[in-house]
């Protein structure tokens, strides 16, 4: 009996891959790089699932040149590298790995902020440079993270976690999201302030939000003007959230303290970008995710769904399931 095809545009790991090699037969990207868009057409085109990472843009072009792709699997909880919409109107489904790197993310963000506090990558630079000579009274000094005034924007799964990690710091946690989240106030004993009182009264502005129309830029200049000159921004979901020349100009002008980043926009920074050499900025390269046992989980999920979408069932993670039964999904199945 013949197998469906499926294309992995990058080697994830054997967790979800193993998954996948069982019931299909599978092509693996095997560079470092993602397959340039040519490749990944090429690749996908006669193919019936595609395994997309956050690299790979999967829009209604693609989608076209690859007529038998019934599902999308995206190794990622963000999806803003696919037209979801289009993939609907031709009934792909589409899948992401939500739930399993939420802790693993707001661990990241949290050493983010302890680092900038502290300014541990100075100081590691420091020993490094040979300059330690020292004990220093005014060495190096940093703020308290304790009982400082973090603020969330976005206070989805991960903004949550961020919020379980600051009670354990006793930090006064404010939060600004689309809708008030009530019974989430309760439990985390977060408040609820529009983001420009949020952006004013915060040492900490961690940004945990999806990016959308709404919140490209959402960090924008006038934004910078509203934070404290001491405060520092993380930022762990997506980096065109952030309007990266503004934030160079706040760096330079002392608008605000410090920057630690996981995210930016260009994504990866070249290694000239003034916020790579910033003494004010840390930016590390889209790693939040990334404990072994989280990608692996994250592997998986993008396996099940994956496998799910070739047998004509709904998703685990789904962001699309109506598609099921609608357009190409409505057609036999040539394996
Ligand atoms: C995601 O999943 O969206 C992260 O950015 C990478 O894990």
């Amino acid at each position: 009996m013949s197998k469906p095809s499926v294309y992995v545009a990058r080697r994830i790991p054997d967790q979800g891959l193993e998954l996948i090699r069982d019931v299909c037969d599978v092509t693996v990207w095997q560079e470092e790089l993602p397959p340039p868009r040519e490749e990944l057409l090429r690749q996908a085109r006669d193919c019936d699932g595609l395994v997309s990472l956050l690299t790979d843009t999967i829009d209604g072009d693609l989608l076209d040149a690859c007529p038998r792709l019934r599902v999308v699997s995206n190794m990622a909880v963000g999806y803003d590298n696919i037209d979801v919409a289009a993939a609907t109107a031709r009934g792909v489904l589409v899948g992401n790995t939500p739930g399993v790197l939420t802790e693993t993310t707001a661990d990241f963000a949290f050493a983010l902020l302890m680092a900038a506090a502290r300014r541990v990558v100075e100081g590691v630079d420091y020993v490094r440079a040979g300059q330690w000579r020292t004990w220093g009274p005014l060495l190096l000094l940093g703020v308290d993270v304790h009982h400082a005034t973090l603020g969330l924007i976005g206070l989805g799964r991960i903004g949550q976690e961020m919020a379980r990690r600051a009670r354990g710091f006793d930090m006064r946690v404010l939060y600004c999201a689309p809708h008030r989240q009530e019974e989430v106030e309760r439990e985390l004993g977060v408040t609820y302030a529009p983001l420009d009182d949020l952006l004013a009264q915060t040492d900490f502005v961690s940004i945990h939000t999806p990016l959308t129309p709404e919140t490209r830029h959402l960090m924008n200049r006038a934004r910078f003007a509203l934070m404290k000159p001491s405060a520092a921004l993380i930022n762990t979901a997506r980096g065109p959230v952030v309007e990266t020349e503004a934030l160079v100009e706040a760096l330079r002008s002392g608008q605000i303290a410090y920057a630690a980043l996981d995210v930016t926009d260009p994504e990866p920074l070249p290694a000239d970008h003034p916020l790579v050499s910033l003494p004010n900025c840390i930016v590390t390269p889209h790693i939040a995710s990334a404990s072994r046992a989280t990608r692996g989980k994250m592997a998986e999920i993008a396996a099940r769904n994956l496998i799910a979408g070739l047998n004509g069932e709904p998703l685990p993670a789904g962001l699309n399931n109506e598609a099921l039964g609608a357009g190409r999904n409505a057609l036999p199945r040539a394996w």
